[in-house]
């Protein structure tokens, strides 16, 4: 077998830590496929005793990122530290010295990830991300080599384990916001700015790569369009329950004739779908193509050794193609660089979905008649309503509607309408309603 090809770790926390674990235990195996050992040569932290204690001595551990990024022995780099600086700085250097890279960190390939993949390819290295989206999910993969033959036409997936994780544990045991995000933090799910999860930002770096990859676009972190989970109500989850729908956090990018539509957001899902049974910290990604129709990616989308699992994928690719001429490699991107494209990326209130909306209206005749005759008007059409019934002493009733697809900008117009009726209290919820259906 030939020398062992050497790693450096910029960091050794959840990932790392179990990256480490991963390549130990499973050394031989490991060897077997890449052709030869991957062996941990150095680890970049801040804290040398804590890394010690999971390391044991066997590893150079060192406070000074050039010990790895400008030792000439090492070939990969491995970047899990997270965030953009000096994430980005590091890899950039890594880059220039000749090394190729892994990383963990979605946040610094969908904001960063153009001018990264510019500089690998210029100097011929290859930068790997299968963990940055869906945790130990191979999704990357799949939609890199695995649909190579398909026109992708939409994607949709739950990619924050953490948010999910909360919204499960709030439906099924009734549990408290704070609490389970304490849960989810100590579990080594949350990022360190752990809102990122909560607000969407997290799923929306993820959304950005699968987008770039699936339909061959640059990364455009700043066009998706992000609504997180804190507005979501017990109440609206209980009434979508009853209309026979869940609530997730849904990441979804679709091409239309208009553009690409790019964006996350809590949205019903029909509760006999797949997707809408991914709980706790499982992701899943609905992937449809044209010629395979639409294909499901499920697995933990965080963790140590599930993150891991796709760090050494991505370490046992490099080190296979390590030798190979740089063209012969998969493109960053699944495109040829020189092959993107420049599709227009759809502002909110062009995307075309269904809603869900609840309203606070008086239980009195001709209030419903009003409601539909607004909504008519911008024709919006109605699948389902119902109304619910007034609680002792109250004169007002939640009435909860379903309404087929249209553009979103008429809804917003409707809503702004009914809103201002005399009979309609307060600010109407709003969620979207995807169907997930093969068209
Ligand atoms: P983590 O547990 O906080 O570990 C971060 C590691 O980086 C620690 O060893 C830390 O060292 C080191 N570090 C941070 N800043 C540093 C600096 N300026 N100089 C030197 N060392 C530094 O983070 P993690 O959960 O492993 O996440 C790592 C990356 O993987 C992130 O990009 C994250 O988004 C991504 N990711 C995480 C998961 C997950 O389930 N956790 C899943 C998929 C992707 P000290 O401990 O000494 O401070
Ligand atoms: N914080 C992320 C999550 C980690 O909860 O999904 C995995 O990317």
């Amino acid at each position: 077998m030939m020398k062992p090809i050497k790693v450096g770790l910029l960091g050794l926390g959840t990932v790392g830590g179990g990256t480490l674990t991963v390549l130990r235990r499973n050394r031989e195996e490991i060897a077997r496929r890449a052709g030869r050992e991957i062996r941990v040569e150095a680890a970049v932290v801040r804290d040398v005793e804590k890394a010690r204690r999971l390391a044991g001595g066997a590893l150079h551990i060192t406070t000074d990122a050039a010990d790895v990024l400008n030792n000439p022995d090492i070939d990969i780099v491995v970047e899990l530290i997270g965030g953009y600086s000096p994430a980005k700085e590091w890899v950039m250097q890594a880059i220039a010295n000749g090394k190729h890279v892994v990383t963990a960190n979605k946040a610094l390939v969908a904001l960063h990830g153009n001018e990264i993949f510019a500089a690998a390819q210029e100097r011929g290295v290859m930068v790997a991300f299968e963990a940055a989206v869906g945790g130990g999910i191979p999704i990357i993969k799949a939609l890199r080599e695995g649909l190579t033959a398909n026109r992708v036409e939409w994607i949709a997936g739950i990619i924050n384990g953490t948010s999910n994780f909360i919204l499960t544990e709030m439906r099924d045991k009734g549990a408290d916001f704070g609490d389970v995000l304490k849960q989810a933090q100590a579990l080594g799910y949350a990022e360190a700015d752990p809102t990122f999860d909560i607000a969407g930002v997290d799923a929306a770096h993820k959304l950005t790569i699968m987008a770039a990859i699936g339909f061959g676009i640059p990364m455009q972190f700043d066009k998706t369009h992000i609504e997180g989970i804190a507005g979501l109500t017990s109440a609206d989850i209980r009434y979508a329950g009853e209309l026979g729908y869940r609530i997730k956090l849904l990441g979804i990018t679709k091409r239309t004739a208009q553009g690409i539509e790019l964006r996350v957001h809590p949205a019903l899902i029909p509760k006999k779908r797949l997707l809408a049974n991914v709980d706790g910290v499982m992701n899943a990604v609905l992937v449809k193509g044209d010629a395979v129709g639409p294909t499901l990616y499920y697995g933990a989308g965080a963790g140590a050794e599930p993150t891991a699992s796709a760090v050494v994928a991505d370490l046992v690719d490099v080190t296979r193609m390590h030798t190979a001429d740089p063209e012969h490699r998969v493109p960053h991107l699944a495109f040829q660089p020189d092959a993107l494209s420049d599709e227009r990326i759809l502002p909110i209130g062009e995307i075309r979905t269904a809603y869900y909306l609840r309203l606070r209206v008086e239980d009195k005749p001709g209030v419903l008649a009003d409601v539909t005759r607004i909504l008519a008007g911008r024709e919006i059409s109605i699948v389902a309503m119902i109304q619910k019934e007034p609680k002792a002493g109250e004169n007002t009733v939640d009435v909860i509607l379903l309404t087929h697809a249209t553009i979103e900008k008429n809804i917003d117009r409707a809503i702004a309408e009914i809103e201002n009726l005399p009979s309609v209290s307060g600010q109407a919820v709003r969620i979207r309603l995807e169907e997930l259906n093969r068209s």
